[in-house]
Protein backbone atom coordinates (compact mmCIF):
# COMPACT_ATOMS: atom_id res chain seq x y z
CA UNK A 1 0.00 0.00 0.00
CA UNK A 2 1.12 3.53 -0.65
CA UNK A 3 -0.48 6.86 -0.73
CA UNK A 4 -1.08 9.31 -3.42
CA UNK A 5 -2.77 12.70 -3.57
CA UNK A 6 -5.96 13.19 -5.95
CA UNK A 7 -5.90 17.41 -6.86
CA UNK A 8 -9.16 18.95 -8.33
CA UNK A 9 -7.79 21.54 -10.94
CA UNK A 10 -8.54 25.05 -10.43
CA UNK A 11 -8.19 25.71 -14.15
CA UNK A 12 -6.47 28.55 -13.93
CA UNK A 13 -8.48 30.43 -11.48
CA UNK A 14 -6.75 32.14 -8.54
CA UNK A 15 -9.72 31.39 -5.83
CA UNK A 16 -7.50 30.07 -2.95
CA UNK A 17 -8.01 32.09 0.28
CA UNK A 18 -6.97 32.04 4.16
CA UNK A 19 -4.00 31.65 6.30
CA UNK A 20 -1.36 29.05 5.66
CA UNK A 21 1.03 28.55 8.75
CA UNK A 22 4.75 27.48 7.69
CA UNK A 23 6.36 24.38 10.05
CA UNK A 24 9.47 24.04 11.09
CA UNK A 25 12.40 23.44 8.97
CA UNK A 26 13.48 20.21 7.99
CA UNK A 27 16.83 21.03 7.01
CA UNK A 28 17.66 22.82 10.28
CA UNK A 29 15.96 20.01 12.67
CA UNK A 30 17.52 17.37 11.19
CA UNK A 31 21.21 18.50 11.67
CA UNK A 32 19.77 20.01 15.47
CA UNK A 33 18.82 16.13 16.23
CA UNK A 34 22.18 14.81 14.46
CA UNK A 35 23.45 17.45 17.22
CA UNK A 36 22.10 15.74 20.16
CA UNK A 37 25.39 13.58 20.06
CA UNK A 38 27.42 16.04 21.22
CA UNK A 39 25.28 16.53 24.44
CA UNK A 40 25.90 15.29 27.76
CA UNK A 41 22.19 15.70 28.74
CA UNK A 42 19.18 15.45 26.91
CA UNK A 43 17.88 18.57 24.34
CA UNK A 44 14.45 20.06 24.18
CA UNK A 45 13.17 20.84 20.95
CA UNK A 46 10.09 22.65 19.90
CA UNK A 47 8.36 23.35 16.68
CA UNK A 48 9.18 20.08 15.09
CA UNK A 49 8.02 18.89 11.83
CA UNK A 50 5.90 15.46 11.76
CA UNK A 51 7.48 14.45 8.47
CA UNK A 52 8.98 11.41 7.11
CA UNK A 53 12.55 12.47 7.31
CA UNK A 54 12.23 13.23 10.91
CA UNK A 55 11.04 9.65 12.08
CA UNK A 56 14.20 8.32 10.09
CA UNK A 57 16.14 10.47 11.80
CA UNK A 58 14.62 9.74 15.23
CA UNK A 59 15.09 5.60 14.29
CA UNK A 60 18.76 6.27 13.39
CA UNK A 61 19.36 7.84 16.63
CA UNK A 62 17.75 4.90 18.70
CA UNK A 63 19.85 2.43 16.50
CA UNK A 64 22.92 4.56 17.92
CA UNK A 65 21.89 3.44 21.37
CA UNK A 66 22.64 -0.06 20.88
CA UNK A 67 25.42 0.36 18.90
CA UNK A 68 26.85 4.32 19.15
CA UNK A 69 29.68 3.93 15.95
CA UNK A 70 27.71 2.47 13.23
CA UNK A 71 24.36 4.45 11.16
CA UNK A 72 22.04 1.52 10.16
CA UNK A 73 22.28 1.17 6.84
CA UNK A 74 19.06 0.30 5.59
CA UNK A 75 17.88 3.74 7.27
CA UNK A 76 20.97 5.92 6.61
CA UNK A 77 20.26 4.61 2.85
CA UNK A 78 16.92 6.71 3.23
CA UNK A 79 17.92 10.24 3.65
CA UNK A 80 20.91 12.47 2.78
CA UNK A 81 21.02 14.60 6.28
CA UNK A 82 21.78 10.59 7.78
CA UNK A 83 25.49 12.03 6.95
CA UNK A 84 25.22 14.77 9.21
CA UNK A 85 25.74 12.60 11.97
CA UNK A 86 28.99 11.40 11.12
CA UNK A 87 30.61 14.43 12.40
CA UNK A 88 29.20 14.20 16.01
CA UNK A 89 29.63 10.73 16.01
CA UNK A 90 33.27 10.39 15.10
CA UNK A 91 33.73 13.41 17.44
CA UNK A 92 32.08 11.55 20.38
CA UNK A 93 33.57 8.36 19.90
CA UNK A 94 36.58 8.23 17.84
CA UNK A 95 34.76 5.96 14.90
CA UNK A 96 31.65 6.17 12.42
CA UNK A 97 30.69 3.47 10.15
CA UNK A 98 27.84 4.35 7.49
CA UNK A 99 26.59 3.36 4.02
CA UNK A 100 26.24 5.53 0.74
CA UNK A 101 23.84 8.12 2.40
CA UNK A 102 20.20 8.17 0.16
CA UNK A 103 17.86 10.97 -0.15
CA UNK A 104 16.58 12.17 -3.45
CA UNK A 105 18.17 12.01 -6.90
CA UNK A 106 19.31 14.82 -7.91
CA UNK A 107 22.20 12.99 -10.22
CA UNK A 108 25.55 13.23 -8.59
CA UNK A 109 25.65 13.40 -4.56
CA UNK A 110 28.97 13.04 -3.58
CA UNK A 111 30.52 12.67 -0.33
CA UNK A 112 34.62 13.28 -0.88
CA UNK A 113 34.24 16.88 1.07
CA UNK A 114 33.12 14.65 4.13
CA UNK A 115 35.86 12.26 3.77
CA UNK A 116 38.55 14.61 2.90
CA UNK A 117 37.30 16.87 5.99
CA UNK A 118 37.77 13.75 8.42
CA UNK A 119 41.35 13.12 7.04
CA UNK A 120 42.42 17.23 7.73
CA UNK A 121 41.49 16.44 11.01
CA UNK A 122 43.26 13.59 11.49
CA UNK A 123 40.98 10.73 10.53
CA UNK A 124 41.80 7.68 9.04
CA UNK A 125 38.95 6.08 5.97
CA UNK A 126 38.03 2.17 5.19
CA UNK A 127 36.07 1.71 2.46
CA UNK A 128 34.12 -1.79 1.75
CA UNK A 129 31.27 -3.06 -0.29
CA UNK A 130 28.81 -1.38 1.61
CA UNK A 131 30.31 0.54 4.59
CA UNK A 132 32.47 3.43 5.28
CA UNK A 133 34.57 3.34 8.42
CA UNK A 134 36.14 6.59 9.76
CA UNK A 135 38.43 6.33 12.94
CA UNK A 136 39.72 9.40 14.41
CA UNK A 137 43.68 9.14 15.08
CA UNK A 138 44.71 8.21 18.88
CA UNK A 139 40.63 8.61 19.68
CA UNK A 140 40.23 12.12 18.73
CA UNK A 141 39.80 14.52 16.37
CA UNK A 142 42.24 17.35 15.68
CA UNK A 143 41.24 21.21 14.96
CA UNK A 144 42.45 21.60 11.30
CA UNK A 145 42.04 24.73 8.42
CA UNK A 146 39.45 22.87 5.80
CA UNK A 147 38.72 25.31 2.38
CA UNK A 148 36.25 23.68 0.86
CA UNK A 149 36.58 23.56 -3.14
CA UNK A 150 33.34 23.82 -3.53
CA UNK A 151 30.07 25.17 -1.11
CA UNK A 152 28.20 22.60 0.65
CA UNK A 153 25.75 22.80 3.18
CA UNK A 154 25.85 19.15 5.23
CA UNK A 155 29.43 19.21 4.59
CA UNK A 156 29.91 22.49 6.39
CA UNK A 157 27.09 21.40 9.34
CA UNK A 158 28.76 18.14 10.16
CA UNK A 159 32.56 19.18 10.13
CA UNK A 160 30.90 22.34 12.31
CA UNK A 161 29.41 20.23 14.55
CA UNK A 162 32.75 17.43 14.46
CA UNK A 163 35.10 20.49 15.06
CA UNK A 164 32.94 21.28 18.48
CA UNK A 165 34.25 18.39 20.60
CA UNK A 166 37.77 18.34 18.50
CA UNK A 167 41.28 19.16 19.89
CA UNK A 168 42.27 22.67 19.27
CA UNK A 169 40.98 24.90 16.96
CA UNK A 170 38.75 24.45 13.18
CA UNK A 171 38.68 27.31 10.73
CA UNK A 172 36.38 26.04 7.90
CA UNK A 173 36.81 28.36 4.66
CA UNK A 174 34.31 28.63 2.22
CA UNK A 175 31.34 27.31 4.22
CA UNK A 176 27.92 27.24 3.51
CA UNK A 177 25.89 30.36 4.54
CA UNK A 178 22.74 29.74 4.74
CA UNK A 179 20.68 30.48 7.64
CA UNK A 180 19.96 27.32 9.05
CA UNK A 181 23.55 27.09 9.77
CA UNK A 182 23.78 30.09 11.35
CA UNK A 183 20.49 29.40 13.77
CA UNK A 184 22.17 26.07 14.72
CA UNK A 185 25.45 27.69 15.73
CA UNK A 186 23.86 30.27 17.99
CA UNK A 187 21.60 27.23 19.25
CA UNK A 188 24.83 24.95 20.30
CA UNK A 189 27.09 28.40 21.29
CA UNK A 190 23.57 28.81 24.04
CA UNK A 191 24.94 25.06 24.90
CA UNK A 192 28.78 25.83 25.07
CA UNK A 193 29.86 25.25 22.04
CA UNK A 194 32.82 28.31 20.49
CA UNK A 195 31.53 28.52 17.20
CA UNK A 196 32.67 31.95 15.39
CA UNK A 197 31.18 32.65 11.92
CA UNK A 198 28.55 30.48 11.12
CA UNK A 199 26.38 32.66 8.45
CA UNK A 200 29.29 33.83 7.05
CA UNK A 201 32.13 31.81 4.59
CA UNK A 202 34.42 31.71 7.36
CA UNK A 203 33.72 29.45 10.50
CA UNK A 204 35.96 29.07 13.17
CA UNK A 205 34.88 26.57 15.99
CA UNK A 206 37.16 25.92 19.57
CA UNK A 207 36.83 22.55 20.48
CA UNK A 208 35.26 21.26 24.15
CA UNK A 209 33.83 19.23 25.98
CA UNK A 210 30.53 17.58 25.86
CA UNK A 211 27.73 20.44 25.38
CA UNK A 212 24.86 21.13 28.07
CA UNK A 213 21.35 22.16 27.29
CA UNK A 214 20.53 22.74 30.80
CA UNK A 215 17.32 22.72 29.92
CA UNK A 216 17.39 24.95 26.82
CA UNK A 217 15.14 24.27 24.16
CA UNK A 218 16.34 23.82 20.28
CA UNK A 219 13.42 26.28 18.80
CA UNK A 220 13.31 24.72 15.34
CA UNK A 221 13.03 28.01 12.56
CA UNK A 222 10.52 28.05 9.85
CA UNK A 223 10.95 26.53 7.07
CA UNK A 224 12.24 28.58 4.25
CA UNK A 225 11.65 26.31 1.27
CA UNK A 226 7.48 25.81 2.30
CA UNK A 227 7.73 30.12 2.57
CA UNK A 228 8.71 29.85 -0.86
CA UNK A 229 7.09 27.18 -2.34
CA UNK A 230 3.20 28.18 -0.70
CA UNK A 231 4.07 31.69 -1.76
CA UNK A 232 4.45 30.53 -5.47
CA UNK A 233 1.46 28.26 -4.79
CA UNK A 234 -0.17 31.21 -4.01
CA UNK A 235 0.94 33.86 -6.56
CA UNK A 236 -0.37 30.77 -9.00
CA UNK A 237 -3.83 30.43 -7.10
CA UNK A 238 -5.01 33.03 -4.72
CA UNK A 239 -7.39 35.48 -4.32
CA UNK A 240 -6.31 36.43 -0.97
CA UNK A 241 -3.52 34.26 1.22
CA UNK A 242 -1.75 34.91 3.85
CA UNK A 243 1.75 32.58 4.77
CA UNK A 244 2.61 32.85 8.63
CA UNK A 245 5.01 31.86 10.81
CA UNK A 246 7.77 32.82 8.24
CA UNK A 247 10.48 34.24 8.16
CA UNK A 248 10.51 36.36 4.56
CA UNK A 249 13.80 37.83 5.24
CA UNK A 250 15.03 34.45 4.26
CA UNK A 251 12.99 34.30 1.28
CA UNK A 252 14.14 37.94 -0.60
CA UNK A 253 15.29 36.54 -3.39
CA UNK A 254 12.41 34.51 -4.56
CA UNK A 255 9.84 37.07 -3.68
CA UNK A 256 11.77 39.92 -5.63
CA UNK A 257 11.53 37.33 -8.43
CA UNK A 258 7.71 37.08 -7.93
CA UNK A 259 7.30 40.72 -7.62
CA UNK A 260 9.36 41.48 -11.00
CA UNK A 261 7.18 39.09 -12.65
CA UNK A 262 4.34 41.33 -11.27
CA UNK A 263 2.88 39.24 -8.74
CA UNK A 264 1.19 41.34 -5.25
CA UNK A 265 3.31 40.95 -2.48
CA UNK A 266 3.19 42.56 0.88
CA UNK A 267 5.30 41.33 3.66
CA UNK A 268 5.62 41.74 8.00
CA UNK A 269 8.20 40.84 10.26
CA UNK A 270 6.17 36.99 10.30
CA UNK A 271 4.13 36.45 7.93
CA UNK A 272 3.64 36.96 3.54
CA UNK A 273 0.33 38.36 2.06
CA UNK A 274 -0.27 37.10 -1.84
CA UNK A 275 -3.07 39.12 -3.40
CA UNK A 276 -4.47 38.52 -6.85
CA UNK A 277 -3.47 40.72 -9.36
CA UNK A 278 -5.70 41.22 -13.05
CA UNK A 279 -2.58 41.70 -14.70
CA UNK A 280 -0.92 38.84 -16.40
CA UNK A 281 2.64 37.71 -14.91
CA UNK A 282 5.97 38.44 -17.45
CA UNK A 283 8.48 35.60 -17.71
CA UNK A 284 11.24 36.04 -15.09
CA UNK A 285 14.31 33.78 -15.65
CA UNK A 286 16.01 32.07 -12.03
CA UNK A 287 19.34 30.98 -11.47
CA UNK A 288 19.89 28.83 -8.83
CA UNK A 289 22.57 29.68 -6.30
CA UNK A 290 24.13 29.31 -2.51
CA UNK A 291 22.48 31.40 0.26
CA UNK A 292 21.34 33.93 -0.35
CA UNK A 293 20.57 33.44 -3.87
CA UNK A 294 17.90 31.42 -5.55
CA UNK A 295 17.63 28.27 -3.79
CA UNK A 296 17.53 25.27 -5.43
CA UNK A 297 15.08 23.36 -3.92
CA UNK A 298 12.52 26.38 -5.11
CA UNK A 299 13.67 25.33 -8.62
CA UNK A 300 10.88 22.62 -9.31
CA UNK A 301 7.97 24.97 -7.76
CA UNK A 302 8.85 28.26 -9.55
CA UNK A 303 9.05 26.22 -13.15
CA UNK A 304 5.46 26.10 -12.69
CA UNK A 305 4.83 29.18 -11.95
CA UNK A 306 7.03 30.55 -14.83
CA UNK A 307 4.82 28.02 -17.23
CA UNK A 308 2.12 30.61 -16.18
CA UNK A 309 3.82 34.06 -17.65
CA UNK A 310 4.12 35.58 -20.71
CA UNK A 311 7.44 35.30 -22.49
CA UNK A 312 10.30 33.19 -22.63
CA UNK A 313 12.57 32.72 -19.43
CA UNK A 314 15.00 30.23 -18.18
CA UNK A 315 16.11 28.06 -15.54
CA UNK A 316 20.18 27.79 -14.91
CA UNK A 317 20.65 25.01 -12.26
CA UNK A 318 24.28 25.38 -10.82
CA UNK A 319 24.05 23.32 -7.62
CA UNK A 320 22.88 19.68 -9.35
CA UNK A 321 23.13 17.95 -12.55
CA UNK A 322 20.02 15.54 -12.28
CA UNK A 323 17.59 18.12 -11.16
CA UNK A 324 14.96 18.71 -14.38
CA UNK A 325 13.20 14.85 -13.85
CA UNK A 326 10.09 16.67 -13.30
CA UNK A 327 9.89 18.80 -16.88
CA UNK A 328 9.09 15.83 -19.27
CA UNK A 329 5.51 15.42 -17.00
CA UNK A 330 4.95 19.37 -17.01
CA UNK A 331 5.37 18.92 -20.50
CA UNK A 332 2.96 16.42 -21.17
CA UNK A 333 0.43 18.39 -18.83
CA UNK A 334 1.24 21.39 -22.17
CA UNK A 335 3.98 23.71 -20.10
CA UNK A 336 6.08 24.72 -22.85
CA UNK A 337 9.34 23.85 -21.76
CA UNK A 338 12.71 22.46 -23.04
CA UNK A 339 15.91 21.05 -21.40
CA UNK A 340 18.88 22.18 -23.28
CA UNK A 341 21.23 20.98 -21.29
CA UNK A 342 21.12 18.86 -17.53
CA UNK A 343 21.70 22.49 -16.22
CA UNK A 344 18.91 24.69 -18.50
CA UNK A 345 15.67 24.75 -19.24
CA UNK A 346 13.66 27.20 -21.67
CA UNK A 347 9.99 28.28 -20.32
CA UNK A 348 7.81 29.80 -22.74
CA UNK A 349 4.54 30.79 -21.62
CA UNK A 350 1.86 31.02 -21.13
CA UNK A 351 0.65 27.76 -21.01
CA UNK A 352 -2.67 25.41 -20.07
CA UNK A 353 -2.00 22.93 -18.18
CA UNK A 354 -4.37 19.86 -18.44
CA UNK A 355 -4.74 16.77 -15.76
CA UNK A 356 -2.41 14.48 -15.62
CA UNK A 357 -1.63 11.38 -13.55
CA UNK A 358 1.74 11.74 -12.15
CA UNK A 359 4.20 10.04 -10.09
CA UNK A 360 6.59 12.35 -7.69
CA UNK A 361 10.13 12.26 -8.83
CA UNK A 362 11.57 13.60 -5.55
CA UNK A 363 10.16 15.74 -2.74
CA UNK A 364 10.39 19.30 -4.00
CA UNK A 365 9.65 17.73 -7.78
CA UNK A 366 6.30 16.19 -6.13
CA UNK A 367 5.04 19.69 -4.35
CA UNK A 368 6.09 21.11 -7.74
CA UNK A 369 3.31 18.59 -8.80
CA UNK A 370 0.99 19.73 -6.50
CA UNK A 371 1.32 23.27 -7.90
CA UNK A 372 0.89 22.06 -11.67
CA UNK A 373 -2.17 19.87 -10.60
CA UNK A 374 -3.97 23.12 -8.92
CA UNK A 375 -3.02 25.05 -11.69
CA UNK A 376 -4.71 23.08 -14.77
CA UNK A 377 -7.74 21.82 -15.55
CA UNK A 378 -9.30 18.44 -14.47
CA UNK A 379 -8.63 16.07 -12.17
CA UNK A 380 -4.83 14.75 -11.59
CA UNK A 381 -3.26 12.08 -9.10
CA UNK A 382 -0.05 12.38 -7.76
CA UNK A 383 1.44 9.32 -6.46
CA UNK A 384 4.94 8.40 -4.53
CA UNK A 385 3.41 11.04 -1.57
CA UNK A 386 5.70 9.40 0.62
CA UNK A 387 8.58 11.51 -1.09
CA UNK A 388 6.19 15.01 -0.57
CA UNK A 389 5.65 14.04 3.23
CA UNK A 390 9.20 13.50 3.89
CA UNK A 391 9.38 17.41 3.79
CA UNK A 392 5.65 18.75 3.93
CA UNK A 393 3.97 18.08 7.02
CA UNK A 394 0.19 16.87 6.28
CA UNK A 395 0.10 19.09 3.24
CA UNK A 396 -3.27 17.89 1.66
CA UNK A 397 -5.01 19.45 5.45
CA UNK A 398 -2.92 22.78 5.12
CA UNK A 399 -3.78 23.06 1.34
CA UNK A 400 -7.99 21.99 2.26
CA UNK A 401 -7.93 24.76 4.85
CA UNK A 402 -7.06 27.11 1.64
CA UNK A 403 -10.07 26.08 -0.33
CA UNK A 404 -7.82 23.51 -2.43
CA UNK A 405 -9.90 19.87 -3.23
CA UNK A 406 -7.02 17.62 -2.60
CA UNK A 407 -7.17 14.70 -0.75
CA UNK A 408 -4.76 11.60 0.36
CA UNK A 409 -6.08 7.98 -1.09
CA UNK A 410 -4.39 4.84 -0.14
CA UNK A 411 -3.35 2.44 -3.28
CA UNK A 412 -2.21 -0.72 -3.94
N1 LIG B 1 29.02 17.77 -3.26
C1 LIG B 1 30.18 17.12 -3.60
N2 LIG B 1 30.85 16.43 -2.63
C2 LIG B 1 30.39 16.37 -1.36
C3 LIG B 1 29.20 17.03 -1.00
C4 LIG B 1 28.54 17.74 -1.98
O1 LIG B 1 30.61 17.15 -4.73
O2 LIG B 1 31.05 15.70 -0.54
C5 LIG B 1 28.30 18.53 -4.29
C6 LIG B 1 26.90 18.02 -4.52
O3 LIG B 1 26.89 16.90 -5.37
C7 LIG B 1 26.22 19.23 -5.11
C8 LIG B 1 26.92 20.39 -4.38
O4 LIG B 1 28.09 19.84 -3.81
O5 LIG B 1 26.47 19.32 -6.47
C9 LIG B 1 26.16 21.06 -3.29
O6 LIG B 1 25.52 20.10 -2.49
P1 LIG B 1 25.32 20.26 -0.92
O7 LIG B 1 26.32 19.39 -0.25
O8 LIG B 1 25.23 21.70 -0.53
O9 LIG B 1 23.88 19.64 -0.78
P2 LIG B 1 23.43 18.75 0.40
O10 LIG B 1 24.08 19.27 1.63
O11 LIG B 1 23.54 17.33 0.05
C10 LIG B 1 21.43 20.24 1.18
C11 LIG B 1 19.98 20.02 1.39
C12 LIG B 1 19.31 19.90 0.02
C13 LIG B 1 19.58 21.16 -0.78
C14 LIG B 1 21.08 21.40 -0.88
C15 LIG B 1 21.45 22.69 -1.57
C16 LIG B 1 19.91 18.82 3.46
C17 LIG B 1 19.64 17.54 4.13
N3 LIG B 1 19.78 18.81 2.13
O12 LIG B 1 21.90 19.09 0.49
O13 LIG B 1 17.93 19.78 0.28
O14 LIG B 1 19.05 21.01 -2.08
O15 LIG B 1 21.65 21.43 0.44
O16 LIG B 1 20.88 23.77 -0.91
O17 LIG B 1 20.20 19.82 4.10
C18 LIG B 1 15.75 18.97 -0.07
O18 LIG B 1 15.48 19.38 1.07
O19 LIG B 1 14.88 18.57 -0.89
C19 LIG B 1 17.14 18.94 -0.50
C20 LIG B 1 17.54 18.22 -1.52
Amino acid sequence: MRDRFVVEGLNGQKTLKGEIRVGGAKNAVLKALAATVLFEDDVPMTNVPDIEDVKRMHELLDALKTQPTILKKDIAEKFRASIVLTGPVLARYGAVEFPFPGGCVLGERAIDLFLNGFRAMGATVEEDDSYFKITAGGGKLKGARIVFPLVSVTGTETLMMAAVLAEGITVLENAAMEPEIADLALYLNKCSAKIEGAGTPTITITGGGLLHAGGISYDTPPDRIETGSFAILAALAAEDVTITNCNPGWVEVPLALLRQAGVNIETGADYIRILASEVPYKMVSVRTHEYPGFATDLQAPMAVFMSQCEGEGSILETIFDGRFRYVDDLVVMGAKMTVMNPHRVLVRGPAELSRKNLTSPDLRGGLAYILAATVAEGTSTIDNAYLIDRGYQHIEERLQKLGLNIKRESVE
